[in-house]
């Protein structure tokens, strides 16, 4: 394939480029940085913002598929900047693949998309959009698939994977935000609810991506379609956390304060961050306190029948690795 990725110096985004060239594809990545870890591997770059139509433009010339991991993930920022990047972004992609003739998007998504601040049990692919969204990064990335949904036609396929908590090793948001919490001694249960949470390890969404591309064509089942992706084994959430802190070498998380209070102090530091104006993430914030006291696991029927993909590797196996990458690379240090 000649292959673009968007967002490919990212976690997703870079292991799928990696993968592709693996697999000896040509492979572009887009992003507004340099890439030198990625260029080393003979995966050339293209440099630009999503909101750029015109760059994002130059980036699809000769690709035979996009795939669209480029977004403004995280639980902070203002509802412009993610309009800007997760709308406009995708706007000026599917713009980009009609005029450059690039047959194939695979977008991801997120599972966010259908979330309500309920808890998510095995929901499958016919849950709607809610009438209110609890985060602007749910509420853009659900306005960015449904554009991705509707361009699907004959000359331009599209797909929309929803990986739902990607991680393992290279993960930059996950891991990361709980081992600096766990060290700094800031990370909290909430409450005493211990829900349960499915997730997804990064070979299993990549291979997810890499099974969309091949099959997507016009006449494809997947096309113009969504799927969940998580791996069928949902455990409580602070298990998850406590695996991921051992991996980390880090004890488990001992410490708990009510969910009421969780909540008055999410919504004290959103109050003091926005009248500070200030940019960097707040400790906490009324989505993630949501997040972490509702359980969110979907059913995979779909992905595993239509796209034929089947989640391998086990919670366990994944931690492993996760442990190991981090004895290796250590990202953790200064
Ligand atoms: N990680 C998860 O658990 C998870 C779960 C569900 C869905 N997803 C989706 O998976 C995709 C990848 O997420 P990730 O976890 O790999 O996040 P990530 O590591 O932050 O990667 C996102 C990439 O998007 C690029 N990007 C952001 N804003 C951009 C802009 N305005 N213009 C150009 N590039 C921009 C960033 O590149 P530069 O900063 O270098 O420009 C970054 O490399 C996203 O679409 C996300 O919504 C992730």
């Amino acid at each position: 394939m000649r292959a673009l990725v968007t967002g490919g110096g990212g976690f997703l985004g870079g292991a799928l480029a990696r993968k592709l060239r693996e697999r000896g594809d040509e492979v572009r990545v887009f992003g507004r940085r340099e890439y030198p870890e990625l260029e080393a591997l003979g995966i050339d770059s293209a440099r630009g913002d999503l909101a750029d139509a015109d760059a994002v433009c130059a980036a699809c010339e000769d690709r035979e598929v996009v795939f669209h991991a480029g977004a403004k993930v995280g639980l902070w920022g203002s509802y412009e900047d993610y309009f800007a990047a997760n709308v406009t972004g995708t706007r000026n992609v599917l713009r980009a693949c009609q005029e450059q003739g690039v047959g194939k998007l695979v977008f991801t998504s997120s599972p966010s998309v259908v979330f309500d601040g309920r808890d998510v049990e095995g929901w499958d692919e016919s849950a709607p959009y809610p009438e209110r969204f609890d985060s602007h990064y749910s509420r853009t990335k659900a306005l960015a698939e449904e554009m991705v949904l509707a361009a699907d036609h004959h000359r331009l396929s599209t797909v929309s994977l929803r990986p739902h908590l990607i991680w393992g090793p290279g993960d930059r948001h996950l891991l990361p935000r709980i081992a600096a919490r766990a060290r700094a001694g800031r990370l909290y249960r909430i409450g005493d609810a211990n829900k349960p949470v499915d997730a997804v390890y990064i070979d299993d969404a990549v291979e997810a991506h890499l099974l969309a591309a091949v099959q997507l064509s016009p006449l494809s089942e997947i096309a113009g379609k969504a799927y969940f992706l998580c791996a069928d084994d949902p455990r409580p959430i602070w298990e998850i956390v406590d695996r991921m802190l051992a991996a980390a070498g880090l004890p488990p998380t001992s410490k708990s304060i009510p969910a009421g209070a969780a909540l008055a102090a999410a919504s004290a530091c959103e109050a003091s961050w926005r009248l500070l104006g200030l940019t960097s993430e707040p400790p906490l914030t009324r989505f993630l306190v949501s997040q972490l006291t509702t359980a969110h696991w979907f059913d995979i029927s779909a992905a595993r029948r239509e796209l034929g993909w089947s989640p391998r590797v086990r919670m366990e196996v994944g931690m492993e690795r996760l442990a190991q990458w981090i004895r290796a690379v250590r990202p953790f240090d200064e």
